[in-house]
């Protein structure tokens, strides 16, 4: 499964980056306007620190056809790299993404909410679909099911495009999302930490400082190898 960063936040990308294995980063209007950054430098800007090979979603904020295909284009040629445009499900969305394809830049559809949205947007083409996980749980939906669902869907009819399950709030609701077959997920800088973090493995890691000092006291392993020498 792919583990993708939900930030537009150059500290937060950078510490991903730098301790977890990251496969990208997602951007939407929100994201970005948290930063209160000028928009194509801050895009610029995470692309180096990401590289080229890794996945940089940017969401178009046009709702036209036209518009979302030009502001495609135009975030193509100026931040170039592995990038997917992400652009939200609606009938100008569709039809954009078909000419996208057409093009050859990536599309990744979002703010998925149901198995036919997330269908139909693969029958355009759409590379990734995004489901919302969190927000489907808020509303009394079951984001997991959802989610299962699309995977299925997307099998049982061979169709290339993957799911990049988005908006978590619950580790819980990772694990299961990523039982349930997502092929990605998207989630916060925060949520990265929480994820890897366990009270036993801390717990464990403090008993084994405790045993080697009980009987090396503050030798460490690089030293007993200089004294071999
Ligand atoms: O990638 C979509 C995501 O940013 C939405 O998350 O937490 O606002 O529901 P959230």
């Amino acid at each position: 499964m792919m583990y993708i960063i939900d930030t537009a936040n150059l500290d937060s990308i950078r510490h991903c980056v730098e301790y977890y294995p990251v496969d990208g980063v997602t951007t939407n209007p929100t994201i970005i306007s948290r930063e209160n950054a000028d928009f194509p430098k801050l895009i610029k800007d995470i692309r180096s620190i990401i590289g080229a090979d890794r996945q940089f979603h940017i969401q178009v904020t046009g709702s036209t056809s036209r518009d979302i295909i030009r502001e495609a284009l135009a975030i193509r040629d100026f931040i170039g790299g592995n990038l997917y445009i992400k652009v939200p499900i609606s009938a100008e969305g569709l039809r954009a993404t078909v000419e996208l394809k057409k093009l050859g830049l990536k599309v990744t559809e979002t703010a998925i909410f149901t198995q036919q949205q997330a269908l139909i947007a693969a029958k355009a083409g759409a590379d990734f679909v995004a489901p919302y996980v969190n927000r489907l749980d808020n509303i009394v939906s079951d984001g997991v099911n959802v989610v299962g669902e699309i995977v299925q869907l997307f099998k049982e009819y061979n169709l290339p495009s993957k799911v990049l399950a988005a908006s978590f709030k619950t580790v819980e609701q990772i694990h299961k999302i990523a039982m349930a077959g997502s092929h990605a997920i998207t989630i916060s800088p925060e949520l990265f930490d929480t994820l890897t973090y366990h009270p036993m493995t801390l717990y464990a890691i403090d008993d084994f400082v405790a045993d080697w000092e009980s009987v090396y006291g503050k030798k460490t392993i690089l030293e007993m190898f200089e004294e071999h020498k």
